[in-house]
C-alpha cells in the first residue's frame, strides 16, 4: 500500500475512471469526484473498494462545491498527493452557431474547473509535502481543427495555466502538468466523433488508430507518481503521434500499399 491519496475529477466514467483504477491497482485510494450522480453510483458499485474510495458529487465550476468536496475528500482520507483534473465536457459547433451560454458553460468546466479544484487542493498537498496535479488538455488545444472554437481554446488556456500553476506551486513542492489525450473511444468521443470525423483521425494519426483508456490512464498516473519527480510545467501528448504529423500521411500509406 503506497498509503497515497488521488482525487480524480470526471472519474465516473472514460479516462476519469480509467486512472482511477490505475491508482487503485497502485495502492492508493482514491476520492471520485463527478457531476452526474448516477454515474458515480455505477462506478463505485463496478469498484467495489468502499474502504479506498470516496464519492463526491459535485460540478467542477461550482466555487463553493468543488472548495467542500476536496476539504472533504482531504477530511476523509486524511491527506491529498494527487489531483487530476480530468472533467470535461464538449460542444463542436461552427463558431457562427456557438451561443455565448455554451463559450460560457465550455470554459467554466474546463478552464476554470481546473482553477478552482487545485486552488483548493494545494494548501492541503502542501500540509504534507506536496503532491502533484495533471490537467488533462486535449490535441483540440495544441492544434486548431474544425468545430472546437470553445473546447479547443479551453484546452489551450488549460495548457498554459499547467505552466502558470507548475511555475509558482514549486515552492510548495507541487508539480503540474498536463495529459493531451489525442482521440480515445470514450463516450464523449462517441458522442461527438461522426464516422467522418473518425476517418480523419485514422487518415492523421502515424499509428493509425484511436487511444485506450489504459494508455491515458498509464501517463496520468506516471505523472503523479515519484518517477515523474523531476518533471513539471510540461504538456505530453499520449496521441499516437497526431501532434507530430504534417501532411502526406494517406498518401504514404496508399503508396506502400501499392508497393
Ligand atoms: N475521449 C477523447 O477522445 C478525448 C480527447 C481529448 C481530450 N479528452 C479529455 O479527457 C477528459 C475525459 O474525457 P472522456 O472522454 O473520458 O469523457 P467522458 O464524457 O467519457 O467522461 C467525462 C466525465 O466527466 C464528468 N463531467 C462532465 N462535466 C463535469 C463537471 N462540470 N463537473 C464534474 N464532472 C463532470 C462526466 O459526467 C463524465 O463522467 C476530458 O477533459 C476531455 O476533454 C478526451
Amino acid at each position: 500500500m503506497s498509503g497515497k491519496v488521488a482525487l480524480v475529477t470526471g472519474s465516473g466514467r472514460g479516462i476519469g475512471l480509467a486512472a482511477t483504477r490505475r491508482f487503485l491497482a497502485e495502492g492508493w485510494r482514491v476520492a471520485l469526484l463527478d457531476i452526474d450522480g448516477e454515474l458515480l453510483g455505477h462506478a463505485m458499485a463496478e469498484l467495489a473498494r468502499p474502504e479506498e474510495t470516496l464519492a463526491l458529487h459535485c460540478d467542477v465550476a461550482d466555487v463553493a462545491g468543488v472548495q467542500a468536496a476536496v476539504r472533504r475528500a482531504a477530511a476523509h482520507f486524511g491527506r491529498l498527493d494527487a489531483l487530476v483534473n480530468n472533467a470535461g465536457t464538449a460542444v463542436f459547433k461552427p463558431i457562427l452557431d456557438t451561443t455565448p451560454e455554451e463559450w460560457a458553460r465550455v470554459l467554466a468546466v474546463n478552464l476554470t474547473g481546473p482553477f478552482l479544484a487545485t486552488q483548493a487542493a494545494a494548501p492541503i498537498m502542501a500540509e504534507t509535502g506536496g503532491g502533484a496535479v495533471v490537467n488533462i488538455t486535449s490535441i483540440s488545444g495544441l492544434r486548431a481543427s474544425t468545430l472546437r472554437v470553445a473546447y479547443g481554446t479551453s484546452k489551450a488556456g488549460l495548457a498554459h495555466l499547467t505552466k502558470q500553476q507548475a511555475v509558482e506551486l514549486a515552492a510548495l513542492g507541487i508539480r503540474v502538468n498536463a495529459v493531451a489525450p489525442g482521440p480515445v473511444d470514450t463516450a464523449m468521443a462517441k458522442a461527438v466523433h461522426t464516422p467522418e470525423i473518425r476517418r480523419d483521425y485514422h487518415d492523421t494519426i502515424p499509428l493509425n488508430r484511436y487511444g485506450l483508456e489504459t494508455e491515458l490512464a498509464e501517463a496520468i498516473f506516471f505523472l503523479c507518481s515519484d518517477r515523474a519527480s523531476y518533471l513539471t510545467g510540461q504538456v505530453i501528448a499520449v496521441d499516437g503521434g497526431f501532434d507530430a504529423t504534417g501532411i502526406g500521411l494517406p498518401t504514404l500509406r496508399a503508396e506502400r500499399r501499392n508497393l
